[in-house]
C-alpha cells in the first residue's frame, strides 16, 4: 500500500488543477488502455522475501551516470509543469536537488536552463530530435553550457498519438507563449524526426559529449542496438501510455531488456509508479532506477517543491520498509529477489 497520502496526490491535484490540465497530465494515448496497464502489471508480481538478514541499516544511495544518488529514483521528463506552479521546473529542480535525485527536463520546458542549473539539481535534458537534425544543436549547446549532465534521447514519439480519453482538444494549444518551448529556438516548431537511427546516438554524444539514455525502449533487440551504438543507459519506457495505446507494459518488458544489456549499461524503468512497493519490483527485475512522471507532477501541483520533497522522502520510506521486509541491505542487493508472477 502506498502511503495514504501519495495515494491521495492525484485526487488532491484534480481538485486543484483546472479540468484541462489535470486532464492532460492523466491522460493516455487512445483510450488509456496502456496508461492504465502501467499501473496495474506492477501489482501482477509477488516477491519471495528473505528472512535471516540483518537489515538494521539500509542503504539506498547509488551512482545513477555520475550522480550519487540518494535512492535509485528519478524525475522523468514532463511538459507543462508551468501548470502545476508558477516556477515550474525550477521548482521542480530544487525538489530534485533536496531530495538528491535527477531530474531530466523536457526540451518543452518553459523555464531557462540557466534557472534550472541554478537550483543546483543534478540535470539530464530530454531531446526530440526534429527531422533537420542541426535545428537541434543550439539547445544542446545551450544545456552543455548551462550544466546538464547527460541527454535522454526520446525515441518513442515520431508522431505524438491522438488521446480520445477526454473532454476536448488538448491544452497544449491554447497555454500562454512562455509556457512552453523556452529553449528551443528555431526547433520550436520544428517536425519531429520520423526516421531515427543509431547513428543519432553518435550524432548526439558528438554534439553535446554527454553520454546519452536511450528513453522509449520496448523491444530487446532494440535495446541491444542502443547499446551497440554507444548508448551510456538504456530506459524502458511507453511514455506513460501517452504513444502506442496497446504497447506493452513497461512491468512486463523490463526483464528481457535487462537479460540483454544490463551487463554492459545501466537500465531505467518508468511508467505506472506510485510507490515503493512498485519500485522494488522493479529493481527486483534488475533496473537500476526507477523514474517518476505523473507522481512528482502532481505532488508539484499540491505543494509546489515541498510537496515534491514530501513525496520523494515518502517514496524513499517506503522504499527502506520495503526492502527491510524482503531481507535485503541495500537497494542494488533487491535484483537479488526472486519474483513471482501471480
Ligand atoms: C510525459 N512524458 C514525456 N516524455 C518525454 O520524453 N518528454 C516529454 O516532454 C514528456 N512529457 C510528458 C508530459 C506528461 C503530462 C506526462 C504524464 C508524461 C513521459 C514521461 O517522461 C514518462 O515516460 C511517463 O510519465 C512515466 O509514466 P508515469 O510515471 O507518469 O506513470
Amino acid at each position: 500500500m502506498p502511503s495514504r497520502w501519495l495515494a491521495s496526490l492525484e485526487d488532491e491535484a484534480r481538485q486543484l488543477l483546472p479540468p484541462g490540465i489535470h486532464e492532460y497530465y492523466r491522460q493516455g494515448s487512445g483510450t488509456s488502455t496502456a496508461a492504465a496497464d502501467a499501473v496495474d502489471a506492477w501489482a501482477r508480481f509477488r516477491v519471495v522475501p528473505r528472512v535471516f538478514a540483518d537489515v538494521h541499516h539500509v542503504a539506498t544511495g547509488c551512482d545513477l551516470l555520475g550522480m550519487r544518488a540518494s535512492m535509485p529514483v528519478g524525475i522523468a521528463p514532463t511538459t507543462l509543469q508551468r501548470a502545476a506552479d508558477r516556477d515550474a521546473e525550477v521548482a521542480m529542480g530544487r525538489a530534485a536537488a533536496a531530495a538528491g535525485v535527477p531530474m531530466v527536463v523536457s526540451s518543452n520546458a518553459s523555464a531557462t536552463f540557466d534557472a534550472i542549473a541554478a537550483t543546483r539539481a543534478t540535470w539530464w535534458l530530454q531531446a526530440y530530435l526534429p527531422q533537420n537534425r542541426d535545428l537541434a544543436r543550439p539547445c544542446l549547446e545551450s544545456a552543455v553550457r548551462a550544466g546538464a549532465t547527460a541527454i535522454v534521447l526520446t525515441v518513442d514519439t515520431p508522431v505524438v498519438a491522438r488521446k480520445l480519453d477526454g473532454g476536448g482538444p488538448s491544452v497544449l494549444a491554447a497555454v500562454p507563449p512562455g509556457w512552453l518551448r523556452t529553449n528551443l529556438g528555431d526547433a520550436a516548431d520544428a517536425a519531429k524526426a520520423q526516421d531515427l537511427g543509431p547513428a543519432d546516438i553518435g550524432w548526439l554524444q558528438d554534439v553535446s559529449g554527454l553520454p546519452v539514455v536511450v528513453k522509449g525502449v520496448l523491444h530487446p533487440d532494440d535495446a541491444r542496438i542502443a547499446v551497440d551504438a554507444g548508448a551510456a543507459a538504456v530506459w524502458v519506457s511507453n511514455h506513460g501510455g501517452r504513444q502506442l495505446d496497446c504497447a506493452i507494459a513497461t512491468a512486463d518488458a523490463l526483464r528481457d531488456v535487462v537479460a540483454t544489456v544490463s551487463q554492459e549499461v545501466p537500465v531505467f524503468v518508468d511508467g505506472g509508479v506510485r510507490d515503493g512497493l512498485s519500485a522494488l519490483v522493479a529493481l527486483a527485475m534488475g533496473a537500476d532506477a526507477v523514474f517518476l512522471g505523473r507522481l512528482p507532477l502532481y505532488a508539484l501541483a499540491v505543494g509546489g517543491t515541498a510537496g515534491v520533497v514530501r513525496a520523494f522522502e515518502e517514496l524513499s520510506d517506503e522504499l527502506v520498509e520495503a526492502l527491510k521486509l524482503a531481507g535485503w541491505r541495500n537497494a542494488a542487493a533487491a535484483r537479488n529477489l526472486v519474483l513471482r508472477e501471480r
